[in-house]
């Protein structure tokens, strides 16, 4: 007999389980080429053709069993610093390969920060609309997760309603920037009212309480907006970052943290992110592909592809009656439903072999996620199906 607690989080996953399901009826009913499923946020365009042959250089150069063998938790001492310089000369923050931790993902990332720092009962806030799986991953840890609103019409969080969230017991703050589901890029002030409302809070409490910045999507920006440094601005801060999006490598589970030097107890948080790693049975970052993230450092996938779907997509909503903000970053639309119940609304568009994900999947009920990292003409072919959709819903 499986855990209570699995039990209730499989039951809870069935509507991700529904919806791919969904998808596959539809296309066995309809053919695959008119299912409309921007459910996923899976990557479409292609990796950089460098990652390519790194991966085969990397195969016909080096040693078999160094390659494909174990090494310190952290990862390769030489990939760690590599990652550490590209950042330093980047961003401008000096870091060395003791800030870095080479992690599978940043879902991997996030799970060895929570584990290193959460106590039973301990509190972690993030900002509506979230990435659902946060609420699994602090709860993996005993945690609790606290969801403190964004601020309406422009998704940046509500400080405020921040300064109120915290209380002695909150260890961490979860940002995500670009957003997803929104798209949505953090301000400069944004990050920095953040930061003063911490430093505030740690005075009064007398705790530490750390600021972890999810960036997966930090090289998916359009119209060269900026995404704010948080190691600059932060003391105890981590970035969790991913290659999954910037290198369209989802399935190969690579990314890295980077730590603050200047965090509180430094050495001992290095420490424990090693052994999290190890004993939460991740034990290292996949090591072929730390080495092609250290070789491939810079290269990018291409962003036009996907701000070109953006723009497709976005300006045929808005002309049908859509309210949405326009998305800086990612590649997710988060417009408000045609109707209030965001759930029926999904109920509605699949039947125009429409999938979508509705905003109570982000704690955001009243919207929906469209994931538009899907082909060009997919969209272009879907753009009738939107209209249709828009038209019924008025006329209920
Ligand atoms: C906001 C956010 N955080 C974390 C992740 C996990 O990404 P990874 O594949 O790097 O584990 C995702 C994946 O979609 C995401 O959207």
């Amino acid at each position: 007999m499986i855990s209570k607690k699995m039990k209730r989080l499989v039951e809870n996953s069935s509507i991700i389980r529904a919806m791919f399901e969904e998808g596959t009826r539809l296309s066995e009913i309809y053919g695959e080429e008119n299912v409309f499923d921007f459910s996923i946020g899976n990557p479409n365009v292609k990796p950089p053709e460098d990652v390519k042959k790194a991966i085969i250089d990397i195969l016909s150069e080096e040693e078999p069993n160094l390659i494909h063998g174990y090494m310190n938790n952290s990862g390769y001492e030489d990939v760690r610093e590599q990652i550490a310089n590209y950042i330093t000369k980047k961003d401008g923050v000096k870091l060395t390969a003791n800030n870095i931790v080479m992690t599978c993902g940043a879902a991997g990332g996030l799970n060895i920060i929570l584990k290193s720092l959460l106590n039973p009962e301990d509190e972690v806030i993030t900002f509506s609309p979230f990435f659902g799986e946060y609420a699994n991953y602090v709860d993996n840890f005993y945690g609790k997760l606290v969801v403190v609103k964004s601020q309406d019409g422009t998704f940046q969080p509500d400080i405020n309603a921040l300064e109120e969230g915290i209380n002695e017991r909150t260890k961490a703050i979860i940002i995500n920037s670009p957003n997803n589901p929104t798209g949505v890029i953090y301000s400069e002030t944004t990050i920095k009212n953040i930061a003063k409302v911490l430093e505030k809070k740690q005075k009064e409490y007398g705790t530490s309480i750390f600021l972890i910045s999810d960036e997966p999507y930090r090289e998916i920006v359009y119209d060269d907006i900026e995404v704010p440094v948080i190691l600059k601005v932060y003391k105890n801060s981590f970035i969790g970052y991913s290659y999954s999006k910037s290198l369209s490598l989802p399935g190969e589970r690579i990314g890295y943290i980077a730590v603050n030097g200047e965090m509180d107890n430094f050495e001992d948080v290095i420490a424990s992110l090693n052994v999290a790693n190890r004993i939460l049975g991740f034990v290292n970052a996949p090591s072929l592909f730390q080495r092609v993230v250290g070789r491939t450092l810079g290269a990018e996938v291409d962003v036009n592809i996907y701000k070109k779907n953006r723009d497709l997509l976005y300006n045929h909503l808005i002309s049908i009656g859509f309210e949405c903000i326009k998305p800086e970053g990612a590649f997710y639309l988060f417009p408000k439903t045609l109707i209030e119940d965001d759930k029926k609304f999904a109920q509605i568009a699949k039947k125009y072999n429409i999938l979508l994900v509705p905003g109570t999947a982000f704690g955001s009920p009243g919207y929906c996620r469209l994931s538009y990292c899907i082909g060009y003409d997919k969209i272009e072919k879907s753009l009738e199906a939107f209209t249709k959709l828009a038209k019924d819903c008025r006329n209920l």
